[in-house]
């Protein structure tokens, strides 16, 4: 008996020493030790010989040796399946690997990022607010009487759980925001998706996105607006674009004045796209009402300030001739993959 557990014991010593770096190796310790005529057989054959009364003791060190030798099995071959792998000379190790799949960035990133960098150039800091606002923010503070037409279920999208809460339908609700917590001299574009309650269709969807500015400081006038936008859409369409401003109304801003830019298409001779006009209505601008600034404790006598808002979808039309407003959400590669290299 004390025999036997020496010569186990032996055995334990000599597998845990066994080293084994390919298959063949793994394979002969398996013959050696777990085969048919293996040492965990003839060491299992043994318990005829021992006495009954340690026969259940010797049953365990038995079941322990077996799983000792089969765990160091697993080992061996879990150590040499990979450096069997890697000692085959058949891989030409200096092939080219297979490429990334890089993304690209969607034509609405890249045309806010040029519209933010012109921005920024002349020192507007980017101010972000709530996609979900309240009525204040996005209507009254913006001088949008009760009854605007605006405020109409049509147009706007509120929230079932609280009729105070809405989906903002411009990102004036930021310039709102910007103009709660800061005084002037206040220069901000707000970049952002804004919602509307409109049929899907090429030229119209239920959402899109904005960027709208604002300035107020001492002595602002109308004469900075015109030029900060002309500034702009030179930069953003080059210096042959020619501008014009035409009356308009928007309840925040007085006077107020929509601005055209002559014709990317067709020059200005006249085309589809223009209508046959020669222009394209491209933003909404005007010098800050004065009861917007009273909402906010700024004084309309001491300062003035001009606000104009864009659609994104828009300027990227213009610029990238797409015709129909649905692709910029349906996510289909083949119209993305053509902005590749577009930063
Ligand atoms: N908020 C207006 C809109 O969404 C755009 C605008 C902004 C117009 C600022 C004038 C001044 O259509």
């Amino acid at each position: 008996m004390e025999q036997l557990l020496q010569q186990i014991e032996g055995y334990k010593q000599e597998a845990a020493a066994y080293t084994a770096t390919d298959a063949d190796a793994v394979e002969a310790y398996r013959i050696k030790y777990l085969g048919t005529k293996g040492i965990v057989k003839a060491v299992m054959a043994e318990m005829r010989n021992v006495p009954n009364e340690n026969k259940k003791a010797f049953g365990q060190i038995l079941n322990e040796f077996k799983l000792f030798i089969e765990s160091k099995y697993d080992a061996l071959k879990d150590a040499a399946a990979p450096s069997a792998a890697n000692t085959q000379d058949d891989i030409d190790w200096s092939l080219p690997g297979d490429d990334f799949a890089v993304g690209t960035r969607h034509p609405l990133t890249v045309v806010r990022n040029q519209i933010v960098s012109i921005f920024k150039r002349l020192g507007f800091a980017v101010a972000e607010g709530p996609e979900i606002e309240d009525d204040w923010h996005n209507f009254g503070a913006m001088n949008l009487p009760e009854d605007h037409p605006a405020r109409d279920m049509q147009d706007t999208f509120y929230i079932n759980q609280n009729p105070a809460w809405l989906l903002r339908t411009h990102t004036s609700s930021v310039q709102a925001r910007v103009m709660e917590k800061q005084k002037p001299p206040i220069r901000v574009i707000c970049p952002g998706r804004v919602y509307r309650n409109e049929t899907i269709s090429a030229r119209a969807h239920c959402f899109f996105h904005q960027v709208e500015g604002l300035c107020i400081d001492e002595h602002v006038s109308f004469a900075d607006l015109k030029q900060t936008l002309y500034f702009f859409v030179q930069e953003m369409f080059g210096k042959d674009v020619r501008v014009r401003f035409r009356p308009s109304y928007f309840p925040f801003t007085e006077p107020s004045a929509e601005m055209d830019i002559s014709c990317l298409i067709c020059g200005g001779s006249g085309c589809n796209v223009c209508k046959h006009t020669g222009w394209v209505e491209i933003l909404g601008s005007g010098m800050v009402h004065p009861k917007v600034l009273e909402n906010f404790n700024i004084d309309p006598n001491k300062y003035t300030g001009f606000a104009f808002g864009m659609g994104i979808e828009r300027v990227c039309q213009l610029k990238y001739r797409v015709n129909d407003l649905r692709l910029y959400s349906q996510n289909d590669v083949r119209f993305l993959r053509q902005f590749t290299g577009v930063v």
